[in-house]
């Protein structure tokens, strides 16, 4: 994105929850640029619906604060001001559960009038939603007889249907089939290309991928990476070697290992404390994290096989680079910065 263009909507500074004693999330720092799709990822538990029920007033931090754009300056959401600060944005945070006897068209109605939608463009803007989602013969049947991914679509539009600026989508493909994903997907790229700002949650890595201009990583309440996805990815170039002996291992695998990082961390071209070497005891598949270079890739091999270690396969699997940059930093977060 151009430096110029940069324009911040929403941001988060130091938002913190507890429940009890436990930080749901802790110290997350996030901006939302004009324009852009911020994917907001994490597994299950990090985080993303309690830092999105913060950004929505529904919960209150028991530190930092949510600064949202409105009349040229961003202003500091509070119980005073949340409406006016609310009304350009669209949430969806928990799919609703809808009353099975109503229609979209009731649904969308009421959605759009709590928002202040302006009455005679209604019935249009009803149509136009639908449209998006390409479910407008639908608009008067009953919900009660949809199936869950159409209704996880009547949630995604009512988010929307008084037509803000701003959209904040939680996990709104969970729970849908791959075709239904999809239709999610392109419906967030159009959201983009008409102009809206999208921050948009998920576990799954793909969906996010597929999508976002940046990645904001949440694991254990913490973001861990905020970056484009081009940098992420080429962070990401960092790889992991598979391999598998031949030779029967004597030792514990603990003094395995031991012995191995003592001659292979030093070719990995990553810093000792970053380097890790992991055993997985049902492949029986060694891993090595490593720069990604294909010289270093070599070096190791050769000086394995120098030493005496008899390679059954040796393989870089490319696929999911990002998935290993995934794992790799919810792991070493696990670890408290750094694996032994
Ligand atoms: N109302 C609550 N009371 C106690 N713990 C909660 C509550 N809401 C969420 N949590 C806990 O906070 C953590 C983060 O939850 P959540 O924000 O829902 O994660 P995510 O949306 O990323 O799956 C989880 O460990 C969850 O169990
Ligand atoms: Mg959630």
């Amino acid at each position: 994105m151009n430096k110029k263009n940069q324009e911040i909507l929403i941001q988060v500074k130091n938002l913190t929850k507890k429940f009890g004693n436990f930080y749901a999330v802790k110290g997350v720092n996030l901006e939302i640029q004009r324009g852009e799709i911020v994917g907001f990822l994490g597994p299950n538990g990090a985080g993303k619906t309690t830092t999105m029920k913060m950004m929505a007033h529904l919960l209150k931090p028991n530190e930092g604060e949510v600064l949202i754009r409105a009349n040229g300056d961003l202003q500091k959401l509070s119980n005073r001001n949340k409406d006016f600060l609310l009304d350009n944005i669209g949430f969806l945070i928990e799919i609703p559960a809808f009353y099975g006897k109503v229609t979209p068209k009731v649904i969308l109605k009421y959605f759009a009038k709590l928002k202040g939608y302006p009455r005679k463009k209604l019935n249009e803007r009803i149509d136009t939603v639908l449209k998006m989602i390409g479910m407008l013969e639908w608009k008067d049947k009953k919900i009660g007889t949809f199936s869950k991914g159409m209704k996880q679509k009547i949630g995604i539009v009512s988010a929307i249907v008084h037509d803000p600026d701003i959209i904040v989508l939680d996990e709104p493909q969970t729970g849908l089939d791959p075709a239904a994903r999809k239709e999610v997907r392109d419906f967030i790229m159009n959201l983009k290309k008409i102009g809206k700002t999208v921050f948009l949650s998920s576990h799954l890595l793909y969906e996010i991928s597929e999508v976002a201009d940046r990645i904001a990583i949440i694991h254990h309440g913490k973001i861990i990476a905020f970056d484009t996805l081009d940098n992420l990815e080429g962070k990401a170039m960092k790889s992991v070697i598979h391999f598998e002996l031949l030779n029967s291992i004597e030792s514990s695998i603990e003094e395995f290992i031991k012995q191995l990082k003592t001659i292979i961390v030093p070719l990995t071209g990553i810093a000792e404390e970053e380097s890790w070497i992991t055993y997985d005891d049902d492949s029986k598949v060694f891993q090595v994290f490593f720069n990604g270079n294909p010289k270093n890739q070599t070096e190791i091999l050769r000086t394995l096989l120098n030493n005496g270690y008899e390679i059954l396969e040796y393989s870089v699997p490319k696929a999911g680079l990002l998935e290993n940059l995934f794992i790799e930093l919810t792991r070493t977060n696990e670890l408290g910065g750094v694996s032994k």
